[in-house]
């Protein structure tokens, strides 16, 4: 299944919004070679366009009220039950329109996250964590548009911060003008914690609900909040947050590299790998997950 050819849709793959994250934050070991500052400093890029476009419908779109039906919705995990390995061939079902021969399916960044978290020698719950972070994105698959399954992720219910990328779109977001949203804290308390606060829908929360029984604290915080970059990367928002998500910040922090940076044309030896995973799922997650 295409991902483009359903409205709203200006992203020709989901993997065009993480392109444009490189953009914003790249990596510092590569930055200083002459082939990626280039590749960096092409504002000429054609994408940038579709990736200001997916922004504006993203903006726009996600309200509160939004976000409460996509919870009640979505959080009956009633579409679909499926082995971890099913889900991985399910979401691999997302192609990549623009790219099918170069880009690497989803299963591939998936593995290479988690290859990646495996070989600096993290605990095996964060390479699971690697392994599965992406998961979420079968909301595409369920007829999602690609505005609320990926982009930077952001409370939802009180003022935006204006260290998320395009803050200008939301003055078309209906909860921009709504005295009860648009305050500094709106509907929260200072300091009551991100697990009191609503983010923007998409494929971080809808994981984060899928496992939330099955990995650490730490992991959990890994799956939802790795694209909260205007808390992780930016420091806003942190009147919503107690000491719980200061200890937690560093273990998202500590995942994002490995997030953004370990893309890899080479694909790994899944024929090798394979057993070292299977143990792992085996070892953390139940037979079936409930999507
Ligand atoms: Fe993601
Ligand atoms: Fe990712």
């Amino acid at each position: 299944m295409s991902t483009n050819n359903v409205n709203n849709a200006p992203l020709a793959s989901l993997d065009e919004w993480e392109d444009d994250l490189l953009k914003r934050y790249p990596d510092p070991e590569t930055i200083a070679t002459s082939k990626s500052t280039e590749e960096y400093r092409n504002y000429e890029d054609p994408r940038r366009d579709t990736v200001k476009e997916f922004y504006r419908l993203n903006h726009t779109y996600q309200t509160s009220d939004f976000v409460a039906g996509k919870r009640k919705d979505f959080l009956k995990f009633d579409r679909k039950e499926m082995t971890v390995w099913d889900a991985f061939a399910f979401l691999n079902e997302l192609v990549d329109d623009s790219d099918p021969d170069t880009d690497l399916d989803q299963f591939q960044h998936l593995l290479q996250t988690s290859e990646a978290i495996r070989r600096d020698g993290h605990p095996d719950w964060m390479v699971l964590t690697g392994l599965m972070h992406d998961m979420g994105k079968v909301l595409c698959l369920f007829g999602e548009p690609q505005w609320a399954v990926v982009g930077d992720t952001f409370p939802v219910g009180c003022a935006y911060s204006d260290k998320i990328v395009y803050p200008e779109f939301f003055k078309n977001n209906p909860d921009h003008d709504n005295p009860e949203y648009n305050t500094k804290l709106g509907v929260y308390e200072c300091g009551c914690g991100l697990r009191n606060v609503n983010m923007s829908w998409g494929h971080d929360e809808y994981i984060y609900q899928i496992l939330k029984d099955y990995l650490p604290e730490e992991g959990l915080y890994m799956l939802r909040y790795h694209s909260f970059y205007a808390w992780h990367r930016e420091g806003a928002y942190q009147y919503l947050t107690d000491d719980h998500d200061k200890k937690m910040l560093k273990w998202v922090q500590l995942f994002n590299p490995y997030d953004l940076y370990s893309k890899n044309p080479e694909p790994p030896d899944w024929n090798k790998l394979q057993p070292y995973y299977e143990k792992l799922v085996n070892k953390y997650l139940p037979k079936t997950l409930k999507f």
